[in-house]
């Protein structure tokens, strides 16, 4: 039996990033720590950008609410905390900066 289209969408779907770059600049490219996993960015991108380019969600929420990614981006719904090098930041307002640690979810010990 085929699956239907509906499914494999899908599952297609969860394995995609949130955000699309639709132009892919000049910008240095630069490396950092994402729970625990190498992962890059550009010179000049929040957090919150580098990890939905990267994948679908940013953090887990604490509240069992399920899967979140952010909402206002302009610092003002606390909906995007993460821990930088174990202090606590909003990724939609910090930068991302070569070699830093990033932690969400469960990876967040910060408080
Ligand atoms: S997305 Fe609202 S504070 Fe960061």
């Amino acid at each position: 039996m085929k699956p239907s289209a509906s499914v494999q969408h899908s599952t297609d779907e969860a394995a995609q990033p949130r955000m699309e770059r639709l132009v892919d600049g000049e910008r240095a490219r630069l490396t950092f720590s994402l729970d625990g996993t190498p992962s890059t960015a550009q010179d000049g991108d929040t957090i919150l950008t580098a990890v939905l380019t990267a994948r679908r969600y940013l953090v887990e929420s604490a509240c069992g609410e399920g899967k979140r990614a952010g909402f206002c981006l302009m610092s003002a719904c606390q909906e995007c905390w993460v821990a930088v090098d174990g202090t606590r930041a909003r990724a939609c307002s910090t930068l991302v900066t070569a070699g830093m640690s990033v932690a969400t979810g469960e990876h967040f010990t910060g408080g």
